[in-house]
């Protein structure tokens, strides 16, 4: 009779332990799905992320690209060599002028410069050169820069040789040499 019941029991027991098994396997199999449910639905909030950031990052980058005109676009080492250097080569290069297009090229120069300068007063692009444009040396010798051009102009409207010769080495070349001694080096 005990030995009936323990045996009833067991297969009891075992009956049990086959249902949890199975509700336990039904539960993991529950999880999982919504697990993946979860990988999903963080792929499509990944996905509607990038998609709503795009058309902002591409307004940022148009944003980049228009160049803000108020502030300088060149460093001043560019204005330099881009803009300085070859106007003046032609004002200092200028020997036996004849015609009014040789005259001309020389004006045309001497407009360069003046432009370059209306440049200079605002600064460069470069780190600080705006700030250092504020400096009274700065604005005197780019000052000195500029009339000595406008120099340049008066002694070619006067198709007078000597003059021009005068204006770019009296007054064209210190400016440059003083400014560059002060803040080339920096
Ligand atoms: C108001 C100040 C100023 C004046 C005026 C000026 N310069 Fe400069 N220049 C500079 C500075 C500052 C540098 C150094 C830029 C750098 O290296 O970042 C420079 C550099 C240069 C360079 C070297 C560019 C390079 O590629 O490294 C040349 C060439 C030059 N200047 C020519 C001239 C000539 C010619 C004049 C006169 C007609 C002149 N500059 C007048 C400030 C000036």
């Amino acid at each position: 009779m005990r030995s009936a019941n323990l045996w009833v029991l067991r297969r009891v027991a075992r009956f049990l332990m086959q249902v949890i098994k199975a509700e336990l396997r039904f539960v993991k199999i529950a999880c999982y799905r919504v697990e993946l449910e979860w990988k999903d639905r963080r792929k499509m909030i990944k996905k509607m992320f990038i998609y709503m950031s795009l058309p902002l990052t591409m307004l940022a980058q148009t944003a980049q690209l228009q160049d803000n005109t108020d502030q300088p676009l060149l460093t001043v080492k560019q204005i330099m060599s881009a803009i300085i250097t070859p106007p003046t080569s032609t004002i200092w290069g200028a020997y036996q002028l004849q015609s009014d297009a040789q005259w001309q090229e020389v004006e045309n120069a001497a407009l360069t410069v003046i432009a370059a300068g209306n440049l200079l007063a605002m600064g460069g692009a470069g780190e600080g050169e705006q700030k250092t444009a504020t400096e009274a040396d700065w604005q005197t010798f780019n000052r000195q820069m500029i009339s000595a051009a406008r120099q340049v102009i008066t002694a070619v409207q006067l198709r007078d040789e000597a003059a021009l010769s005068n204006a770019g080495n009296d007054a064209l070349y210190p400016p440059c040499e003083s400014c560059h001694q002060v803040y080339q080096t920096r």
